[in-house]
């Protein structure tokens, strides 16, 4: 039912300088497959086959990846190193791959806004590939979404509890708890201190939005950072309508962090990587 699925990938990623210096920090393989294909793979498992890239300047190896290299597929046809290349190709033959560049860094809300015009007035899944999900007893977090959408036909966002000290890494919400793991939101905060956040219940890189969040972001002023926040925009949909928030199954790592993209590494390795 939602068929599309934004990647906002615009970001500098200095935090992995000097190796993001020519290189974007989304094609950061872990293990031998680039952080961002772990989570188009993610959205296309859960019906979302049209893919939208928010790019910027330096990251056309990301387009690059998301297409046929005749090159490669002229050397290495018919040899025993075919395999390797099976699950990207999975992934052409399934996805669509659209891309429009968000020209200044304003913020999440901001990049979200400028990929209007690849979505159109649908719903829309969210990845921000900075943060990987898995789980491997069932379906990926995008997929227990989608099917949480069909229910409410609202916007929806992932959440997980963190120690309060980490409360200001995240958006925070505050909500009437409707059944197991599942809220309705009532309050949301991006980055709050520990004194000012409605509770430990942080918002992670997965999110469905409904496509009133346009006009609610054109209208939406700068707000933590001096950024166009989509929390902000997200608390206006709540009081406005309903915003639900979605405890998911499985296991999220910040790879954004240079601690979090190791760990990662090391579970992918052992849980995932050849079997
Ligand atoms: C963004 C959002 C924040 C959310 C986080 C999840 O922040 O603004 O609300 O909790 O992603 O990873 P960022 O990590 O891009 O600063």
């Amino acid at each position: 039912m939602i068929d599309k699925c934004l990647f906002p990938v615009a970001g500098y990623g200095t935090r992995f300088l000097p190796a993001t210096k020519s290189m974007p920090k989304e094609m950061l393989p872990i293990v031998n497959k680039p952080l961002v294909q772990y989570g188009v793979e993610e959205a296309i498992n859960a019906g979302m086959t049209n893919i939208a890239f928010i790019t910027g300047r330096g990251k056309r190896a990301i387009a690059d990846h998301f297409d046929i290299s005749y090159e490669l597929e002229h050397q290495i046809k018919g040899t025993g190193k075919e395999e390797y290349l099976t699950e990207i190709r999975e992934v052409l033959d399934q996805g669509t791959f659209s891309f429009t560049r968000q020209r200044e860094m304003k913020g999440l809300g901001h990049a979200i806004l400028t990929g209007e015009t690849l979505i159109g007035d649908n719903a829309f899944g969210v990845v921000l590939s900075d943060d990987l999900c898995v789980n491997q007893d069932g379906d990926g977090v995008m997929a227990q979404m989608a099917e949480l959408y069909k229910q409410f036909r609202c916007s929806i966002v992932a959440i997980m509890e963190v120690p309060m000290e980490d409360v200001h890494k995240y958006g925070v919400i505050a909500g009437e708890s409707m059944k197991d793991g599942l809220y309705r939101v009532d309050d949301m905060v991006e980055k709050p201190n520990q004194e000012d956040a409605p509770s430990n219940l942080a918002i992670i890189g997965r999110y469905i939005l409904t496509p009133d969040i346009f006009d609610i972001l054109r209208e939406t002023p700068p707000g933590k950072g001096g950024e166009i926040q989509i929390t902000d925009a997200l608390l206006v949909q709540a009081k406005k309508g309903c915003v639900m928030a979605y405890k998911f199954e499985g296991k999220r790592f910040d790879c954004g962090s240079v601690d979090g993209f190791v760990e990662a590494t090391n579970y992918c390795y052992e849980n995932i990587y050849n079997k």
